[in-house]
């Protein structure tokens, strides 16, 4: 008898670990609401995207590819969204700066490795890939790669 109630606890705990994780997966990334009222208090200048440019190509595009398309990732059931999706050109600069400051899952926070102003210049950079291509305004614009 013992047995079935250690056979009952494995088996809860199985359950509970994979529903967990698929939940964490499919619930949709929201920023708090509070971060729609950061706004970005650098000045956009002419090198602003091809800066941002550099940083992103180093740290972002191995998973976002080079024109935010996103690329399916191994070893995990999260999915890279692609930028120009409604979803995110819908939400704030604010929103946007704290999911690259905070990441989440497999992707990594990134407010201890790069400067405030690396952070926005990446934010202005997200919404000029979230553009059609022939409308964006970087002049070193990576091709979809
Ligand atoms: C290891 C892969 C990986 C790297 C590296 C990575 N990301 Fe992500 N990123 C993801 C995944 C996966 C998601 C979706 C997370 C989720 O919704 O749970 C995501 C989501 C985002 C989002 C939110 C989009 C939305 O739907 O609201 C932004 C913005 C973003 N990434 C920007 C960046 C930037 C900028 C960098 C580089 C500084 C970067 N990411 C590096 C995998 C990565």
């Amino acid at each position: 008898m013992p047995r079935i109630y250690s056979l009952l606890i494995i088996v809860t705990i199985a359950l509970c670990f994979f529903s967990g994780k698929n939940r964490f997966v499919q619930e949709p990334w929201k920023a708090p609401v509070w971060t729609d009222s950061l706004y970005n208090p650098y000045n956009i200048e002419p090198l602003t995207l091809p800066q941002a440019q550099e940083v992103y190509n180093l740290h972002c595009i191995r998973c976002h590819g080079g024109q935010g398309q996103g690329y399916p990732l191994e070893h995990t059931a999260q999915e890279v969204p692609d930028f120009k999706q409604d979803w995110v050109r819908q939400q704030s600069d604010g929103a946007l700066y704290w999911k690259i400051r905070e990441g989440r899952g497999i992707m990594p926070g990134y407010k201890l490795k790069l400067s405030d102003e690396q952070l926005w210049q990446l934010v202005e950079y997200i919404r000029d890939l979230s553009k059609p291509f022939d409308q964006q305004k970087n002049p070193f614009k990576n091709l979809e790669e």
